[in-house]
């Protein structure tokens, strides 16, 4: 019996693969401009990671996929990467060694949603944390960092939507006054936000099932309750990005589903054909509490993360090709199966001078093997007969002129160093 893939996940196929390595690639060349590194921690984590005692959000609640290992210890595929980096950052005290940690992280998250367009189950994150200091010169770059990258990319019709929610005074006095807004409307609230009401009523204005809910359109925004320090930080960090000339909306209405943040929140939207609500590309925001609360030092953080599948979307979407596809400079087609050796040899050659070749392992007539070698694109043909093969040469044909020359066994590579280059 044949055996689907796990619902909400998908498979990379040979033909797309080339997709998603242009994108890594040009994740890292533009990491490397802002000397961020890389950081590689475990897809599964301890539980308490991401179900820490203080935190009540939804993640913990319903959409993580958590399991008791053999040992019976309670275990938890990540559903983003921000705990585990911070995990791991308090585990190597990396904060003993630098005042501010810069990491990126590519990988793969699990969160148990209903899977649509742009949302899956299993899912790709490119994400950036700075660790360990609150200035905010580095709020402002976490902004410009994500602004440059979709603009690097080629995408349009991008914005930058930011707000505050304050430190922890302000980010508490505005979640009494939701509590006291919502209170009156609770029966009228859909289940998930009548649980999340005394836990985290911020969460009630994101809200997936009813975004029209006249209660969450009334409601109070975060603004109306930020202390003066807050205010200030907020304002600081704008004037940075207005110097830096970076395009922002300020967005009142902005809180985010994750429960860490406090201070700045903001989120990358895309304008792009048949997306739909999923048209938040990447978001992030400052987290005060996480590294303690994880048994680190009272520092805090920001950081953003963007969703690798809706970038791919939005990409195709606009008919952005990140790179195209190498195509093969050389395919060997060999006559007779007894001179397939020197064949074997002459593509052993050619790859160790760096050239992209291949040749036929089926047992295709002279026939299939030009199809194949056509199929594939091939700059060159080398033709391997048995005439040839007693010659000492090949025949080399060039596929767009159609010009073929003999050429001696010893000079292959020599006459591919003269007509491709490398
Ligand atoms: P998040 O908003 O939950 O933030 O996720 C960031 C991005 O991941 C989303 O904007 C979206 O593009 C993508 N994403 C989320 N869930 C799915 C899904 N089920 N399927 C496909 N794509 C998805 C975070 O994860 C935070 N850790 C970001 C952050 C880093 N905040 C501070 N540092």
């Amino acid at each position: 019996m044949a055996v689907n893939k796990v619902k909400g996940t998908y498979d990379v196929l040979p033909s797309e693969s080339f997709r998603w390595q242009a994108l890594e690639e040009k994740i890292r060349s533009i990491l490397a401009l802002y000397n961020i590194k890389e950081m590689r921690t475990p897809i599964m984590e301890y539980s308490e990671v991401f179900h820490r005692q203080s935190e009540l959000s939804d993640m913990v609640t319903k959409e993580t996929y958590d399991f008791d290992d053999r040992g019976d210890r309670k275990l938890t595929l990540r559903p983003e990467g921000t705990a585990g980096i911070i995990r791991s950052y308090v585990e190597n005290k990396l904060y003993a060694t630098q005042e501010l940690e810069k990491v990126y992280y590519i990988g793969p998250n699990f969160r148990y949603e209903r899977p649509q367009k742009g949302r899956y189950r299993q899912f790709f994150q490119f994400g950036v944390e700075a660790i360990g200091a609150l200035d905010p010169a580095l709020d402002a770059e976490m902004i410009i960092l994500s602004y440059d990258f979709i603009k690097r990319l080629g995408l349009k019709g991008v914005s930058v939507r930011i707000n505050t929610l304050g430190d922890d005074e302000s980010r508490k006095t505005y979640q009494e006054a939701l509590i006291s807004h919502f209170e009156p409307h609770k029966d009228t609230l859909c289940e998930d936000c009548q649980a999340r009401l005394l836990k985290n009523p911020l969460r009630i204005l994101d809200c997936k099932v009813d975004q029209t809910h006249e209660a969450i359109i009334q409601a109070p925004t975060p603004q109306d309750y930020l202390n003066e320090s807050s205010k200030a930080y907020f304002k600081q960090v704008l004037s940075h990005l207005t110097a830096a000339k970076i395009h922002y909306e300020i967005a009142p209405r902005l809180v985010r589903g994750l429960d860490y943040y406090s201070h700045i929140v903001f989120e990358i939207e895309a304008d792009i054909e048949g997306f739909g609500a999923q048209n938040v590309l990447g978001g992030g925001g400052r987290y005060q509490k996480l590294v303690k609360e994880l048994g680190g030092p009272d520092l805090g953080g920001i950081g953003f993360a963007f969703g690798m599948e809706r970038l791919l979307m939005a990409l195709e979407a606009e008919n952005i090709e990140l790179a195209v596809e190498k195509p093969l400079d050389a395919f060997i087609i060999v006559f007779n199966e007894d001179i397939r050796p020197k064949a074997t040899q002459i593509l052993y050659q050619l790859r160790q001078a760096n050239y992209i070749a291949d040749m036929n392992y089926t047992q295709k007539a002279f026939k299939g093997q030009l199809k194949q070698a056509l199929r594939l694109n091939a700059k060159y043909l080398i033709i391997l007969g048995d005439d040839e093969y007693q010659k000492g040469v090949v025949a080399i044909k060039n596929t767009a002129t159609e010009v073929q020359e003999e050429v001696p066994f010893s000079r292959i590579a020599h006459y591919f160093k003269e007509n491709v280059g490398k």
